[in-house]
């Protein structure tokens, strides 16, 4: 079955970026002139899914703001004469179908996918944490969708993080069947490293079957007192496979400073706009020397 359906759960608090995070939802943070949640969308545009299903919660309202016509900038720029500005506002709403629900509290990321069930209906779906920044040649929701075309069920993306951070992720175990395809037999939340299967993390991808509904609806409070979907993926695994890819690209977790930084910068480097110039300054920067 096709996937047209994109979960984009927004409702976290954002806690590990306050202050910032007091008036600005987390996915509305800027990478040189668009905010995170517009990088996840346009992933999923070129994967073919249109269906954008939005879970937002207090303090959100700047995302659906966000995705509304900008018509005074439209007049402004028409009137001014900056055509060539126009196709900035070019409004990518029109090119997907946008619904929002609210998740009234922010009980963990299981919680909120469990908010879209009535969205979602019975179709595999994708799910994107659009403050997981992928940076890759072929989209990384193209290179999932390959693998669920194949396979038929749920994928979840994954990457080799190092041994000091296994404790921040899902953490999978299973059997490469394929270079960087593995099914998975076994899947446990923020694991200590010692009790970890391996190293590769589960991050802000997923294709998931409308199975896993059945599921999130027990789940109890798991790590940190949150619903976690690492959980009822652990659940589906005992009616049905599980893949994960581990997928070809460079991630920045978008909820992390540091990491926030480093991909403003990649991004900053890769347009064209804004190369040279930032090249240049980072080059003569005072501040690039031990
Ligand atoms: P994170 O744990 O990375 O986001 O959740 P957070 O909770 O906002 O951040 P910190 O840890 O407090 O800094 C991953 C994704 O799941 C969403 C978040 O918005 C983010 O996109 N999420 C998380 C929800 O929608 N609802 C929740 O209850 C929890």
């Amino acid at each position: 079955m096709r996937i047209n359906k994109a979960v984009f759960p927004a409702a976290g608090l954002g806690t590990r970026l306050l202050p910032i995070t007091k008036s600005i939802p987390k996915e509305m943070l800027v990478l040189v002139d668009k905010p995170l949640i517009q990088y996840g969308v346009e992933e999923c545009l070129s994967a073919k899914i249109t269906d954008i299903i939005i879970i937002t919660g207090r303090g959100k309202t700047a995302i659906e703001n966000y995705f509304d016509r900008s018509i005074e900038h439209e007049i402004l720029l028409k009137e001014k004469g900056k055509h060539h500005l126009l196709k900035s506002v070019d409004d990518i709403s029109d090119r997907i179908n946008l619904t929002y629900t609210r998740q009234k509290e922010a009980l963990g990321l299981g919680h909120a996918v469990l908010c879209a069930q009535n969205m979602v209906g019975e179709e595999p779906f994708a799910v994107v944490l659009s403050d997981d920044i992928i940076d890759s040649d072929i989209p990384v929701m193209k290179q999932m969708i390959d693998i669920y075309r194949n396979y038929g069920y749920s994928v979840l993306a994954v990457q080799r993080v190092e041994d000091k951070d296994v404790s921040k992720y899902g953490i999978i175990q299973g059997k490469e069947i394929k270079n960087g395809l593995y099914q998975i037999e076994d899947l446990v939340e923020k694991p200590e490293l010692k009790d970890a299967p391996s190293n590769l993390a589960i991050v802000g991808r997923y294709i998931l079957t409308p199975n896993i509904f059945d599921f999130l609806k027990d789940i109890k409070p798991g790590k940190g007192g949150e619903i976690q979907l690492t959980d009822a993926i652990r659940s589906l695994l005992s009616v049905q496979p599980i893949y994960a890819l581990e997928f070809k690209g460079d991630r920045y977790d978008g909820g992390d400073k540091l990491d926030l930084l480093k991909a403003q910068i990649v991004y900053g480097l890769k347009n064209h706009e804004t190369k040279s110039g930032l090249m240049e300054f980072i080059k003569k920067s005072k501040w690039c020397v031990d």
